[in-house]
């Protein structure tokens, strides 16, 4: 552990050795084990994907804590695409946030109950009314319904759940770990917005923060950056996509770059807050040109001795961007039939998965 003048870096090592793992931890992982070997002896590419925010808590007797912004729209909607195109999936939530299928029915945008009629009983008197679904909104859901049925009796879906940084980080290593075993058929599509700062446990406080002593002052310490161990440890041989958000458009390619440097991962997609479901794009490295036959690469290459990883050259990376148009206020948010961004997303990131494993 280091501390600077702007505060205490956890390496992650020192992260998971101070931080407790969730209590459920080995009842998960063994699920997510018994799930990986059902879709590895089927011959399924499996992809992890991470979706919603992460929290952290202020107190140990937890009342009050820090959220991160995220519905959890990208992470579910790409889950049923990635399910559409023959992946199995794992999906890592935070409790309570958008899930593949049911977030088409969500309570604020296209509650439940909106769909269902009551009919007067037929015989007029004595048996009760009966339960009917709308019929203008009968195509939508039986499209739903078709695709949810069919998920469930392939058992390609497995879903776990989190709702704090920690719990995170510990599922997140622990699946990784997992997943390595089917090595390049491994995709990570790293959609969760997680806390950058956090409060350790032994720095909070066990019972409930009293007011009334003015303005609260918290020291954070940074969370460690687990994208590093992610590919140089747990998981070598998995094609990790990750994502970053950022509210000034201008800043998303020299980040995402920065990120591809510094972590060796193989995609960064870059989202503007506002633009997001419209608008991302890929962020990856160029492919070095074939050597010559015969020719064989003995050991990995020296940088420069002026090279800079904080700024990358920008002739070492091809950004891709991928934009669908955006519908008329008219048009309902809640019908299957308007075109989302993560159809083009997961087709786009199959198409690289697969040349990925073509290759090895
Ligand atoms: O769910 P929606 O409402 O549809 O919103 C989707 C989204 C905007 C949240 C999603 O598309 C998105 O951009 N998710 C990533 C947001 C984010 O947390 O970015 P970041 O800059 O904090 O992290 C960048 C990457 O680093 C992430 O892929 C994360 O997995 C990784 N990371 C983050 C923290 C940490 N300690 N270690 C990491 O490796």
């Amino acid at each position: 552990m280091s501390t600077t003048e702007t505060g205490t870096f956890f390496s992650a090592e020192e992260y998971f050795a101070t931080q407790p793992p969730p209590a459920d931890l080995e009842h998960d992982i063994q699920g997510v084990r018994d799930f990986i070997a059902r879709q590895a002896k089927a011959g399924r590419n499996v992809v992890l994907v991470t979706s919603g925010g992460t929290t952290v808590p202020l107190e140990l007797n937890v009342v009050r804590f820090l959220d991160n912004f995220s519905a959890g729209t990208r992470g579910a909607t790409s889950a049923e695409y990635f399910l559409q195109a023959g992946y199995a999936v794992i999906f890592m939530h935070r409790q309570f946030s958008l899930q593949p299928f049911s977030r088409h029915y969500s309570h604020s945008t296209n509650p439940f109950l909106d769909f269902l009629e009551i009919e007067p009983s037929r015989d007029g008197t004595t048996s009760p009314p009966e339960i009917c679904v709308a019929h203008e909104k009968r195509a939508d859901l039986l499209q739903v319904l078709t695709a949810y049925k069919s998920v469930h009796a392939a058992g390609t879906l497995h879903t776990i759940t989190f709702v704090t940084v920690d719990d995170y980080l510990w599922l997140l290593r622990a699946i990784s770990k997992e997943l390595a075993v089917i090595g390049r058929k491994a995709l990570y599509y790293l959609a969760a917005a997680v806390s950058d700062f956090f409060l350790p446990r032994q720095k909070m406080s066990i019972h409930k923060i009293q007011s009334g002593k003015g303005s609260l002052h918290i020291e954070m310490d940074q969370v460690p950056k687990i994208l590093k161990p992610m590919v140089d440890e747990w998981t070598p041989d998995g094609f990790i996509v990750s994502f970053k958000l950022e509210t000034d458009g201008d800043l998303l390619i020299p980040k995402a770059r920065v990120a591809l440097e510094r972590y060796g991962h193989q995609v960064v997609i870059g989202n503007d807050l506002h633009r997001r479901k419209f608008e991302v794009v890929f962020v990856s490295r160029k492919p070095l040109p074939p050597l010559p036959p015969g020719v064989k690469v003995e050991a990995t290459p020296t940088p420069a001795a002026d090279y800079d990883p904080e700024n990358p050259p920008p002739d070492t990376f091809v950004e891709t961007w991928l934009r669908i148009p955006i519908p008329p206020p008219s048009v309902p948010h809640t019908t299957n039939q308007i075109k989302e961004i993560e159809e083009d997303i997961v087709a786009e990131l199959v198409r690289r998965h697969t040349q990925w494993m073509e290759k090895a």
